[in-house]
């Protein structure tokens, strides 16, 4: 069947001649008015090979079959070599019942160790007592088939075979699928390939994926959820889980490159301060530097700004600055201890059978890299930051440029004629060649060569700079990264790069932000209003609002673009604009929250509305739209000169967030009157939703009373939560040095305030407002812990019940009662 087709030549340049060389088939596909209408459109939008494997093509089959402790380890073979040099001729392969729901595939050389990707993943002894999976395998051709018990659907089917899309700044090689069956009931599972190589993913009509890898070993998780939110959990289980942000860091962050000046720095914090906006943190970029050499400061330019930095932290604000891993190789020796301490402890990645650093080229010039899979590296780079803080205290780092990027190709030298700059087959990356704008794979690292280590250098640097960060200021660190690989978010947020002030970068940020939040990088952002080019007034206040619903908020521009901090702009945009600042920081506790159970029991922050909704098939192709957390939909205006937005409500009880009016038109799409000032959000029945009084910044607001969001189901019920802490020490989760409460709405009309964890006796948890969405019947008197209680208003036309005034202290009772 044509749809059933491997591609036997991935690489650019198939004619029949080359394709019947490697003993392929070279066929037209059949005619198209054979497919049905679902395969035809599969068949145009991912394409059929021409030339393709034939089903007698030469493959392994089994020798040895025994049982393990964790499962079963079989021994394959083959005898034929194919067009690719190097065929392994002798594998192993492991099938790993990890536990009932995650299942393991490990393949690799027999005979001769090859290298495996440095993460700390789970290692399972014993097999797990039950799966939720079945497992068979096949003879000849060697197979696996994986299939979920209770539906009998295929998980997995893996056939190994000799086998698209640039290459991206991170690696997340992890998938979701969604398995439709007949009882309508929705099944998702998830697959992982943990390889770090560089590597193509093609989809295929048939449905099927095909992993063509160039290194490394073939380890495959599947999960079997069943649910999405059980997928993410389960891979989370393997990658590590998201870290715990600072609350600081949920503010508004500013910057841009190009300040040029500390004169034109202090301008923008000046505006900004007198528009009466929230800047939390303040950012800069290389242009602080002297001549783009890390760790230093431009004095001359920049002359005065230790003491500016000094005074904003001292009135609560926090600060953060860029540092790129290339570290200036030409600098008068003696000058520049970067470079000197970092040669002369050999901490950089070095050339090819070379004792000798590799030299590329980034902002000052020629340069090195740290090769931070040296445990010497890590310490290298803390003393380095350490006495770079002394000067400049920053509250985070903000790690750049590292895939690591390099403005030539390869070195200054070129790279060698060998394999590892050379591969036989080349994966449908940048610029074509694997060491194009970046080092030569055939570099050396303390851990393996560039070659394996590529894809994991973000990760590597962003893991030793939280380490420094942890250790220097002795607080929860914040490190923002450019290039991530799976399991960065256990170390590191991310923003999405260079985008563009364009509409359709406005739209791409929030699948973008989705991906990044499953990846297990939750608190993840987009460059709000537009990195290059300039922005408009329209689509800055169009992102802002977005941007006020993005895990990480930073509105950031490019040298040489217009300035695009809010306070540039018309009082009307300004006054949208910080609308939506306000309603951020009025979600914050609820936002924290989320924050912690990502980091805890492993729920994304952000998420797409099919998560919720896996049953209603309209959800799955929404990216113009996300939910934060299960309970906030927000449905922005994506576009130009447009006032409407057509989004979809799903069948559910929703509520308007700004006028808690209940909304009677789900299970559709709805035309929104959208106009620039209005903020599309809206809040669904069966949630509570700790919110704060904001203040004028985040220090003053995060003393304020809290308030309850009561959002009531159809049957008058609600539940919600709240986590809280002193904001950045460290380790307060896994010390237990939080408070946590639970809230709960029965039918009965009782609010119940449970205190699960107080050990965080610090801070202010005062309740000072609960407001009730849709409650359908007049209240006429309200108890507080069972005194009646006068402040209050019932709003009898939209069923909105305020009380107000409270001064209840979470804090004092392990339970408090609302009714
Ligand atoms: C590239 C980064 O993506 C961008 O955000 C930054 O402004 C420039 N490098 C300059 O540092």
């Amino acid at each position: 069947m044509d749809l059933a087709r491997f591609d036997c030549h991935p690489d650019d340049g198939a004619s029949q001649e080359r394709c019947e060389a490697r003993k392929c088939c070279w066929r037209l596909p059949m005619q198209q008015g054979n497919l049905t209408e679902k395969h035809r459109t599969n068949f145009q939008d991912i394409g059929v090979p021409w030339c393709y494997y034939p089903s007698d093509f030469p493959t392994y089959s089994i020798v040895s079959n025994e049982t393990t402790d964790f499962g079963q380890r079989i021994r394959i073979v083959k005898s034929q070599t194919t067009f690719m040099p190097n065929d392994i001729l002798d594998l192993t392969v492991d099938l790993i019942y990890e536990t009932q729901q995650r299942f393991r595939i490990r393949i690799y050389d027999s005979v001769n160790k090859r290298f495996e990707v440095p993460l700390n993943v789970p290692v399972v002894e014993k097999k797990a007592d039950m799966t939720d999976y079945e497992v068979e395998v096949a003879q000849k051709p060697f197979a696996i088939l994986v299939t979920r018990k209770s539906t009998g659907v295929t998980l997995d089917f893996f056939e190994l075979l000799q086998y698209t899309i640039e290459s991206l700044l991170g690696v997340h090689p992890f998938h979701i699928n969604l398995e439709l069956n007949k009882t309508g009931q929705t099944n998702i599972h998830g697959q992982f390939i943990l390889n770090a190589n560089a590597m193509d993913v093609n989809l295929q009509p048939l449905p099927a994926l095909t992993y063509i890898t160039i290194g490394g070993i073939i380890d495959l998780y599947v999960f079997t959820g069943p649910t999405v939110q059980n997928v993410i959990q389960q891979y989370w289980d393997v990658i590590g889980k998201p870290l715990m942000p600072p609350y600081w860091t949920l503010g508004f962050h500013l910057c841009r490159w190009g300040y040029g000046t500390i004169e034109n720095l202090m301008e923008v914090m000046q505006r900004m301060h007198d528009a009466d906006f929230p800047v939390d943190i303040q950012w800069t970029d290389i242009d602080t530097m002297d001549s783009h050499l890390d760790f230093t400061y431009d004095n001359k330019t920049f002359h005065g700004l230790p003491e500016l930095i000094r005074t904003m932290k001292a009135e609560g604000k926090h600060y953060v600055n860029i540092i790129d891993p290339g570290i200036s190789s030409t600098q008068p020796p003696g000058t520049y201890p970067p470079y000197d301490e970092g040669l002369k402890q050999g901490i950089f990645i070095t050339k090819y059978n070379s004792t000798e650093p590799i030299v590329g080229e980034v902002w000052p010039g020629p340069t090195v890299f740290p090769d931070f899979t040296n445990p010497k590296t890590v310490e290298w780079w803390t003393k380095l930051l350490g006495a770079y803080h002394e000067i400049i205290p920053v509250d985070g780092m903000w790690i750049d440029m590292n895939e690591p990027s390099n403005f030539v190709d390869g070195s200054h030298e070129g790279c060698t004629t060998n394999s590892l700059d050379n591969p036989p087959f080349t994966p449908h990356v940048y610029g074509g060649n694997i060491t194009a704008k970046t080092l030569c794979t055939s570099a050396q690292q303390y851990l393996s060569s560039h070659y394996n280590l590529h894809s994991m250098y973000g990760y590597f640097e962003a893991k030793a700079t939280n380490v420094a960060l942890r250790t220097i200021l002795k607080k929860r660190p914040f490190v923002l990264s450019r290039s991530t690989f799976a399991g960065s978010g256990h170390y590191t947020t991310h923003w999405s790069g260079d985008n563009a002030a364009s509409f359709t970068d406005l739209y791409q940020s929030i699948p973008t932000i989705l991906n990044y939040n499953i990846f297990g990088m939750t608190f993840a952002g987009a460059e709000i209003c537009g990195f290059n080019d300039d922005t408009t007034e329209e689509l800055c206040t169009k992102w802002m609002v977005l941007g006020a619903f993005y895990p990480f908020m930073r509105n950031h521009n490019a040298i040489g673009a217009k300035a695009q901090d809010p306070a540039v702009f018309s009082w009307e945009a300004q006054q949208i604009m910080k609308q939506a600042l306000l309603m951020r920081y009025s979600l914050l506790p609820y936002w924290y929250t989320l924050f912690f159970k990502a980091s805890t029991i492993s729920t994304t922050v952000i998420e797409p509305l099919f998560f919720e909704y896996p049953n209603d098939e309209i959800t799955y192709n929404i990216d113009r739209q996300f939910l934060v957390g299960p309970a906030i939909l927000v449905s922005p205006n994506l576009v130009s000169n447009s006032s409407t937005v057509h989004a979809y409500v799903p069948q559910d009880v929703w509520y308007e967030f700004s006028s808690g009016i209940q909304i009677t038109t789900v299970g559709q799409y709805v035309d929104f009157d959208t106009p620039i000032q209005k903020i599309n959000v809206h809040i669904r029945g069966g949630f509570i939703i700790p919110m704060q009084i904001p203040g004028p910044d985040l220090v003053i607001g995060r003393g304020n009373p809290f308030v309850l969001l009561v959002a009531l189901s159809q049957s008058g019920n609600a539940s919600g939560s709240l986590f809280w802490d002193d904001g950045d020490s460290m380790d307060t989760i896994e010390t237990k040095t939080y408070n946590y409460f639970e809230f709960n709405v029965t039918a009965s009309n009782v609010l119940a305030i449970n205190a699960l964890v107080t050990n965080d006796k610090n801070s202010s948890m005062a309740l000072g407002m609960v407001k009730v969405l849709g409650l359908h019947r007049s209240v006429t008197n309200v108890n507080v812990n069972g005194k009646a209680y006068s402040n209050f208003i019932y709003n009898i036309p939209d069923d909105i019940l305020l009380i107000y005034g409270l001064d209840l202290n979470m804090l004092d009772e392990t339970s408090q009662t609302i009714e």
